[in-house]
């Protein structure tokens, strides 16, 4: 019997990546054209499910195919020391360690990662990836530089990007890939030393195209040598509203209501969204929801019936608060990630669902 090639789990490499292909491009694109090119500095937004960590990891593994060296980390404590080691580990095949040197001990390549000296080596953080990035250069390489789940609140993250931006000015042969949720690089983007980071290029990782649902799902099934009804396909999808977390989710519950059969039915299907609404409700909505305020949990409910989008005039009106209070729940929810700036005084929702969870909970 096929395994089942769907993975809903997060930050799991989907067995088909759909509709990102012009982002991708973008990028690539960017690295073979030169120092300076604007899109080797990238920031991809979205929320929680959207696909953040597999189009990084889909890039960086891209990038490595062309020839560059990819370090990949999160904006947590620590990282630069991770950029060092991961470049240091990445590029061994083409950096010339001295004989015998060990990469995280003292003097790969002339690099020190001194680890009992947090000091010393964040002093020199700047010159230390100057090196390897020049290194790299001389070889026709670069360094790619990933950073998932971005936080200006990390010092770290403040440093590096600040340190990138002169690597760029200096010409050297450099790229900096980021992902975060929208409110996190909206304040990454207000951030005193670091607003600059505006101008790097932004690609909103919005669903996918119902054309694109399909083929994350179809794919995967045909290449693990089952099928799909037609009828089972778009309903699938149309479930999924074309949210990357949601279509493993679907793909995975409907592949394995009869895992021995060749076809996959329109009952599988129907069964298989089914028991993703329950895993949804369960691993996502209901968490969300209980850590919501009592006020803020009232003025998403005011927007469960707006067909598109709320304006913030209409809610404050509908729950006969202020504007100001509403505009202080509207950044709260923002935040939270659990919807989004829709056109100026407008929002609408961003989590898959919720619009329907709030009204069956009526
Ligand atoms: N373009 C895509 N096509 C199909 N599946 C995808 C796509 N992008 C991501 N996925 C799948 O969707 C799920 C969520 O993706 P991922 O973990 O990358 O989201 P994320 O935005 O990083 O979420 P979080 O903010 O929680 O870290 C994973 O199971 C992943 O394999
Ligand atoms: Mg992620």
């Amino acid at each position: 019997m096929p395994t089942n090639p769907f993975s809903p789990a997060f930050g799991s490499e989907p067995a088909y990546l759909a509709g990102r292909e012009a982002i991708v491009a973008d990028f690539l694109e960017g690295l073979a054209g030169g120092v300076g090119d604007p899109n080797r500095s990238t920031i991809l937004i979205g929320p929680r499910g959207s696909g953040k960590t597999a189009l990084i990891n889909h890039i960086a593994t891209a990038a490595s195919a062309q020839g560059w060296v990819s370090a990949r980390v999160t904006a947590l404590p620590g990282m630069l020391e991770a950029v060092i080691e991961q470049a240091l580990e990445a590029g061994e095949h083409l950096l010339p360690a001295p004989a015998g040197a060990k990469l995280t001990g003292l003097g790969a390549f002339g690099v020190t990662v001194n680890m009992d000296r947090p000091e010393a080596r964040s002093a020199s953080w700047r010159s230390q990836v100057a090196r390897i990035v020049d290194a790299l250069g001389e070889l026709g390489s670069g360094l790619l530089i990933t950073v998932d789940e971005v936080d200006a609140k990390q010092a770290e993250l403040v440093r590096l990007v600040a340190d990138y931006q002169h690597f760029v000015s200096e010409g050297r042969a450099v790229a900096l890939l980021m992902a975060g949720l929208p409110g996190k690089v909206l304040q990454m983007f207000t951030h005193r030393s670091i607003s600059f980071v505006r101008r790097a290029f932004q690609h909103r990782l919005d669903p996918l195209s119902q054309a694109d649902a399909r083929l994350a799902l179809r794919v995967p099934i045909e290449s693990a040598g089952r099928s799909i009804e037609p009828k089972a396909l778009d309903a699938a999808a149309a479930f999924s509203r074309g949210f990357p977390f949601l279509i493993q989710m679907v793909g995975y519950q409907t592949w394995r209501q009869h895992p021995g059969r060749e076809v996959i039915s329109a009952q599988d299907a129907a069964d298989g969204i089914r028991a993703s609404q329950e895993s949804m409700d369960a691993m996502i909505l209901d968490t969300t929801v209980q850590e919501l305020s009592k006020g803020d949990l009232e003025f998403l409910t005011a927007m469960k019936d707006d067909p598109d989008f709320s304006t913030i005039a209409d809610l404050a009106a509908r729950l006969r608060i202020s504007p100001s209070s509403a505009g202080q729940r509207r950044i709260r929810l923002i935040k939270a990630g659990v919807i989004e700036e829709y056109g100026r005084g407008q929002v609408r929702f961003t989590l898959p669902l919720l619009r329907e969870y709030l009204q069956r909970a009526e």
